[in-house]
Formats: C-alpha cells, sequence, structure tokens
C-alpha cells in the first residue's frame, strides 16, 4: 500500500492522479478488489481485515484529495504565467487609419469655401416632395423630375436627390444676404460603372438685393475654385438646363492635370464635365417669398472630384473599403 501512496505523491499531472484514483478506488481497482475478497474470510478474522481495509482507502483518499490541490494550483499558476500579458512589449505591425479619399475631397472643398466666408448648412436626408421638387421649379408632374430617379417612403417622404432642397431650407429660415454650402449625402435610383445609388454633393447658394448677384460672379468664383482644385486647366461654360436655374450651365474642365498611359479619368473629348450651376430662377424665390433678389447657384459631386483628383478609374471602387486602396491615403 506504501507503494500506491508513494506514487500518489510523486504524481507529475492531475491526469496521472486521475489514472491512480481508478487503479486504486475504481471498479477494478486494488482496493476494491480487496473489498470483493471479504466475503472468503472467516468470521473472526473478517472485522479486523474489515477495519485495516478501511484505514487503508482512507489514507489513500486523503493522499489523493492533497495531492489533488497541489497539482490544480500548479496548472493554475501554469496557464497565469503562460497567459501574462507584456504590456512593454513593443508592436511594430501597429497600423492606423486614413481619411477616405471622399471624406478628404469633401473637407477640402469645405475648407475652400469657408475661407471665401460661406457658411455651411445641413438638411435632412430623408426630405419631403416641397424642398427636394416643388419650391425648386420642379411641379408634380413635371417631366423634369425624370432627371433624378428616386426612392420614395410609403408616407410620400423621399430620400434626398441632390443638396438643393437645403437651399429652399436656409432660405426659408434666414434673411439675405446668404453666402451656404450645404455638403451631404444624397440618393438616386442608379446603378453602373459612374453611378452609385449614394454619394456625396456639394451645392452653393449665394443670394443678395436684385441685380447685385449676376452669372459673372458664379463664372468668377467657379474658375478660381476649380483652378484651386486642380491646378491649371481649362474651364469652360457649356449651355444646359436645371428647373432651378435660368440661365443654367454645365462647367468643364480640360484634361491637362491627367496625361498618358497612366490617366484613368480622362475623356476622349478632352473635357470633363464637373458640375452644374446657374442664376438662381425666380419662381425658386416666388416658393419661398423672396421679393427683388438674385443670386446663383451651383451643385457639384464628390465622388466625381475625388476619382478625377486621385485618378480613380471605377467610382465602385470608393465604396468596397478595400484596403489596399484606403491605405494608399494615408
Ligand atoms: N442639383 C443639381 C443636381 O443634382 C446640381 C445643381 C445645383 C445645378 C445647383 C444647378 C444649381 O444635378
Amino acid at each position: 500500500m506504501t507503494q500506491w501512496l508513494e506514487k500518489i505523491n510523486s504524481a507529475e499531472s492531475l491526469e496521472v492522479l486521475e489514472n491512480l484514483r481508478v487503479e486504486t478506488l475504481g471498479k477494478k481497482g486494488v482496493i476494491t478488489a480487496q473489498f470483493a475478497k471479504m466475503k472468503d474470510i472467516p468470521g473472526p478474522e473478517k472485522k479486523e481485515f474489515a477495519a485495516n481495509l478501511n484505514k487503508q482507502k482512507a489514507e489513500i483518499i486523503e493522499a489523493l484529495e492533497t495531492k489533488k490541490i497541489v497539482l490544480e494550483k500548479e496548472a493554475l499558476e501554469a496557464k497565469l504565467k503562460a497567459d501574462k500579458i507584456d504590456v512593454t512589449r513593443f508592436n511594430n505591425e501597429l497600423s492606423c487609419g486614413a481619411v477616405h479619399p471622399v471624406a478628404l475631397t469633401m473637407d477640402r472643398i469645405i475648407e475652400y469655401f469657408q475661407n471665401l466666408n460661406f457658411a455651411v448648412e445641413e438638411g435632412p436626408l430623408v426630405e419631403d416632395d416641397f424642398h427636394n421638387f416643388e419650391a425648386l421649379n420642379l411641379p408634380k408632374y413635371h417631366p423634369a423630375r425624370d432627371m433624378q430617379d428616386t426612392f420614395y417612403n410609403k408616407d410620400y417622404t423621399l430620400l434626398r436627390t441632390h443638396t438643393s432642397p437645403t437651399q429652399i431650407r436656409t432660405m426659408l429660415n434666414q434673411p439675405t444676404p446668404i453666402r451656404m454650402i450645404a455638403p451631404g449625402t444624397v440618393f438616386r435610383r442608379d446603378f453602373d460603372l459612374t453611378h452609385t445609388p449614394m454619394f456625396h454633393q456639394i451645392e452653393a447658394l449665394v443670394v443678395d438685393e436684385a441685380d447685385k448677384i449676376s452669372f459673372a460672379n458664379l463664372k468668377h468664383v467657379l474658375v478660381e475654385f476649380l483652378h484651386h482644385m486642380f491646378g491649371d486647366v481649362d474651364v469652360r461654360f457649356r449651355p444646359s438646363f436645371f428647373p432651378f436655374t435660368e440661365p443654367s450651365a454645365e462647367v468643364d474642365i480640360s484634361c491637362v492635370f491627367c496625361k498618358g498611359d497612366g490617366c484613368r479619368v480622362c475623356s476622349h473629348t478632352g473635357w470633363l464635365e464637373v458640375l452644374g450651376c446657374g442664376v438662381v430662377d425666380q419662381n425658386v424665390f416666388k416658393a419661398v417669398g423672396y421679393e427683388n433678389k438674385s443670386g446663383y447657384a451651383f451643385g457639384l459631386g464628390v465622388e466625381r472630384f475625388a476619382m478625377l483628383i486621385h485618378n480613380i478609374g471605377d467610382l465602385r471602387s470608393l465604396f468596397e473599403s478595400d484596403i489596399r486602396l484606403l491605405g494608399q491615403f494615408k
């Protein structure tokens, strides 16, 4: 029996100890086997045999329990030691994030106009028909509404198709003169190489007394702005149509900022359309209760600017969260 007690005391792991428990006290264990012999022992000796056996059993149980506590403590200490976190260790694989190219471009444009004293206004993404269309001289059932494929909600609200409703909200809330930009997210039912259902625009609106603001003012501000963003490009104004401006124009820049084989963004004409603009239509002023005012407005797509500035060929790559693209903007 001392031999079993020695084995128990020198057990090296909890598994070894468990095996020893089975070999001694288990169904086929040595102690259990001794108990089975009891029936063959003659009456007078039975009592002594039983007492002896119970003593041995108790000794083994005690040895097992004592050793178990010791081994469990050792196992816990070993685990804690292995799991220890070295907070002083320097991790030179730490990588930090980067500002998304769309946000970067948005910030640059906002900063430019803030320096020219334009206020930054924001409006809701869920708009109503009045602000998104009606007040912008787009009456119900007018075919010009087809220019913007709209997400309508069941309650007759809609996801704004442009940032122009912020013009209306600002004019309804503020006295003239107004000099504002409205950056933000817009939505259209459109999806292909050059369109995503969610994108970003920056709107601008300047309003003052009648005859104070002209197309010439608009042209000057835009040419300066485009030179700031794209360097020494040619800028041309093409007659166009927007219901909320009259006259209206689309503005193109020449392709000089990006030439050669690596250029993904230039068109074969050598011109790239970058924004829409015009002199505010008097019907818009009427809708907000303004009289004897003049103004100009323009709106641009931020993704388009980001693609041109950074030579990004596919609009959709701006929304794929691919770390290889985003990592280039650190
Ligand atoms: N809201 C127009 C669009 O989304 C852009 C624009 C804004 C044009 C202001 C003229 C004046 O296409």
